[in-house]
């Protein structure tokens, strides 16, 4: 715990830290004794969240209610972290559109695009500087399982998991050699508050605790270029993505899909 302190601490960033996953990255990183750093739109759910780190780890925390989907989104990082040495980035925030392309509004496409892309790349690009410059840090960007085909009814979300894959995975590479460790966290499904407000029909397929992803993904770092959590997924992502014909995974992607939404 002190080493993942001295490695990636003293402050870590959280980007979408209210609920489900991203609270339990604060949860497990104020375990590991790193100050945080939260943002998410709701104010009330960061202060709440935050008195109880506080008084369960006797850390520092400082919250920011923010969009991560705004303009500015750069410049007021910027001003929240400055001054703090930020040694760890969570990108957990995720914007979701589900059913088929046509039928929604390019505007919410955009804000996939938005929330889910140029988040990540700008924080990464902001924070990431900092920690090469010092020689150490982490940044876990979080995929998903979903973000390794094409996914019918879900293709701009899968399409943007696909660029925080790819964009860990160079930055892996990268950032590695600079003493910053980048893992992307390529999750199944996980009960969380945003896949509960989906609306997913029941089904067969295990559900991830946050909790143990969280761990899993920060257990990764500077380990390896991407983990998939839970065995049942881990062998998922290998029959899907090594030994399938790609057409057929795309296709065995959108029949869930449709099947868990339609
Ligand atoms: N749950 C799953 O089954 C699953 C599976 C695979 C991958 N993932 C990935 O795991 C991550 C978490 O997913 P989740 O939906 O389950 O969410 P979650 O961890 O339950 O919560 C999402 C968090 O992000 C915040 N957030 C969302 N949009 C935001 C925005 N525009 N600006 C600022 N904060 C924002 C939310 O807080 P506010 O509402 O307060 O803003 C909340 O704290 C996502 O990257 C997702 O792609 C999830």
């Amino acid at each position: 715990m002190i080493e993942f302190r001295q490695r990636y601490g003293p402050w870590a960033l959280v980007a979408g830290a209210s609920a489900g996953l991203g609270a339990a990255f604060a949860e497990q990183l104020a375990a590991r004794g790193l100050n945080l750093l939260l943002v998410a739109r709701r104010q009330d759910a960061l202060d709440h969240l935050a008195t109880g780190l506080r008084s369960g780890h006797g850390i520092e925390v400082r919250t920011l209610a923010a969009d991560l989907g705004r303009p500015d989104l750069q410049a007021i990082v910027r001003q929240f972290t400055d001054g703090l040495d930020v040694g760890l980035l969570v990108y957990n925030a995720a914007h979701s559109v589900i059913g088929p392309f046509l039928d929604q509004p390019v505007e919410e496409h955009l804000r996939v695009v938005d929330v889910n892309c140029r988040g990540p790349l700008l924080l990464a690009h902001l924070l990431g500087a900092a920690m090469a410059k010092r020689g150490r840090g982490g940044i876990v960007l979080m995929t998903s399982t979903a973000g390794s085909q094409g996914g019918p009814w879900i293709s701009t979300y899968a399409a943007s998991k696909a660029f925080n894959l790819l964009l860990a995975e160079a930055l892996w590479d990268e950032l590695g050699s600079r003493g910053v460790h980048v893992v992307a966290c390529r999750a199944g499904a996980t009960r969380t508050p945003g896949y509960e407000a989906s609306k997913p029909k029941p089904s067969r397929v295990p559900l991830l605790e946050p909790g143990f992803v969280a761990d899993r993904a920060l257990a990764a770092l500077g380990r390896r270029p991407s983990v998939v959590p839970g065995w049942f997924y881990a062998l998922s992502a290998f029959l899907m993505n090594r030994l399938m014909p790609r057409r057929m995974a795309i296709r065995i992607m959108g029949r869930a899909t449709r099947k868990l939404y339609g």
